[in-house]
């Protein structure tokens, strides 16, 4: 377990680039967190730092969005605050295997029906900013989340 405290939403956008910049080829990741916790700021900075260019659109209508990576592979970016219920996930073009990052906003709404977080990002408010806790639910996320404590990216935006 890690744990940031990030005083703006620069340092949330810090530590989406810093997951980004770490993550292994593929990775499912739960981003937990109350109303304006900061998730879809996290999403969003995680995507431009792996090249999307165009508009990066809060999924919460749309339930996923999909974005093509240009070192090949893809990211599903999904809101599941107003999903009916685990089934509809099936109408959700979710089997496609070329996802290779899926983040999950709301993962709590599809419970059991979504696959196992490599990583759990826990977000709450905290004052004028927000805490960002990161578990590992899988080998390969706490392999990752030693390889990310490694870095002098994780210790600039651990003395925030
Ligand atoms: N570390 C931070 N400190 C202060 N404000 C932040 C921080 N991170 C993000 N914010 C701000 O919090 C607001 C809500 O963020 P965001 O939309 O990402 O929340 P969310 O968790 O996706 O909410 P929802 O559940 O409604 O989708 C935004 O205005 C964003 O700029
Ligand atoms: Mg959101």
């Amino acid at each position: 377990m890690i744990e940031f405290f990030l005083p703006d939403a620069a340092a949330t956008d810090a530590l989406g680039a810093l997951l980004a910049q770490t993550q292994p080829a593929n990775a499912i990741v739960h981003l937990q967190g109350d109303l304006g916790a900061g998730k879809s700021t996290l999403a969003r900075a995680w995507l431009r730092a792996l090249g999307v260019a165009g508009a990066i659109r809060s999924p919460t209508y749309t339930l996923v969005e999909h974005y093509p990576l240009s070192g090949g592979g893809k990211a599903l970016h999904l809101d599941l605050y107003r999903i009916a219920g685990a089934g509809e996930l099936e109408f959700l073009a979710l089997d496609d295997a070329a996802a290779t990052l899926w983040l999950v906003e709301w993962p709590e709404r599809a419970a059991g029906a979504l696959p196992d977080a490599d990583l759990r990002v826990e977000l709450a408010v905290a004052g004028e900013g927000r805490t960002a806790r990161l578990l590992g639910g899988t080998g390969t996320g706490t392999d990752w989340l030693l390889r990310m404590s490694k870095t002098v990216a994780c210790d600039a935006l651990l003395t925030r």
